[in-house]
């Protein structure tokens, strides 16, 4: 499914700013990942998408018809896994997946046994079907949360920041999970970690302040950077001096060196050396460098 967000404004009604300001974003099939700060505003304009929340200004167009008029059958293909989700605690997967079933519309219990059963496997929680949902693992429970987005076989899946609070192991297996089910989806799937859209996501878009910094492929967006990026290890006082004069994307401390990536025209040091740019420096070079 193809989806446009034209010119999406929102201002809250009790807010100080702009959540979002003049936002165009063109999603195709496969995984789209939108990569900000916290605040950049990825939940307002998922929820926009989601049609959980109107925007103030803008319109969104899914396969070219206009979203708002045709909100149901938009969210009959669409799954949404929000930031925050409590699910029931005292229920099992079954149990609330059956639930979710009943809530969509799916009357007939076999078909509803089937659909449950098959995203039990989906997401890998086969033999945890008796556990009550109150003593799944984080991890666990972002699975749970993509079964119930999945119970309907939506078309779209919007994922907000699923890894967060995630260990290493089950942040893995949920992204690899996100790319088997991305087969004929469009899945909108936001984060603050560059790492998690690395190997994820071909298109992405880079949102800071309600506004977008970059949309595009991401093999462009590095290369905005590539030819620019050096290292430098030296003293508090050249580091020091690249903050000022470079646009720095990342310091690391070794024995106590400040180890200084920065992205400039030239290098600034005859001590730097050339380096390949990450999605990382790409990004925080976006946002206009490392804070302190
Ligand atoms: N209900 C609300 N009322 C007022 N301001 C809000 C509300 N929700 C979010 N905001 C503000 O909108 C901006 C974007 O927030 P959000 O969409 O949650 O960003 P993100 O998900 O990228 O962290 C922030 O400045 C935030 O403080
Ligand atoms: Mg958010």
């Amino acid at each position: 499914m193809k989806i446009e967000i034209k010119n999406i404004t929102k201002i809250y009604p009790r807010g100080k700013k702009k959540a979002l300001n003049g936002v165009n974003i063109e999603i195709g099939q496969g995984i789209f990942g939108l990569i900000g700060r916290n605040g950049a505003g990825k939940t307002t304009l998922m929820r926009i998408v989601a049609t959980i929340m109107d925007a103030t200004e803008g319109e969104i167009y899914f396969d070219g018809k206009e979203l708002k008029a045709n909100k149901d059958e938009f969210r009959s293909s669409l799954g949404y896994l929000p930031q925050s989700t409590k699910l029931m605690p005292r229920m099992n997967i079954v149990e609330f997946l059956d639930y979710v079933c009943i809530l969509k519309g799916i009357k007939d219990k076999k078909e509803r046994k089937e659909r449950i059963t098959n995203a039990i496997e989906t997401v890998g929680l086969v033999g945890e079907e008796k556990k009550r949902l109150g003593k799944y693992s984080g991890g666990m429970l972002r699975r749970a949360g993509i079964a119930q987005a999945l119970i309907g076989d939506p078309k779209v899946l919007i994922i907000d920041e699923p890894t967060t609070g995630l260990d290493p192991e089950e942040r893995l297996y949920f992204l690899n999970l996100l790319s088997k089910i991305a087969m004929e989806r469009t899945i909108i799937f936001s984060t603050h970690i560059t790492a998690d859209i690395e190997h994820l996501c071909n298109n992405i878009c880079v949102l800071e302040q309600g506004e977008v910094k970059y949309l595009g492929e991401k093999s462009n967006f590095i290369d905005r950077v590539s030819g620019k990026m050096f290292e430098h290890t030296g003293t508090k006082e050249e580091e020091e001096m690249l903050r000022r004069e470079a646009v720095v994307t990342s310091v690391a401390y070794i024995d106590g060196s400040p180890c200084v990536r920065y992205v400039a025209e030239k290098p600034f040091t005859e001590k730097s050396i050339s380096v390949t740019p990450t999605l990382e420096d790409a990004y925080i070079y976006a946002l206009g460098g490392v804070k302190r």
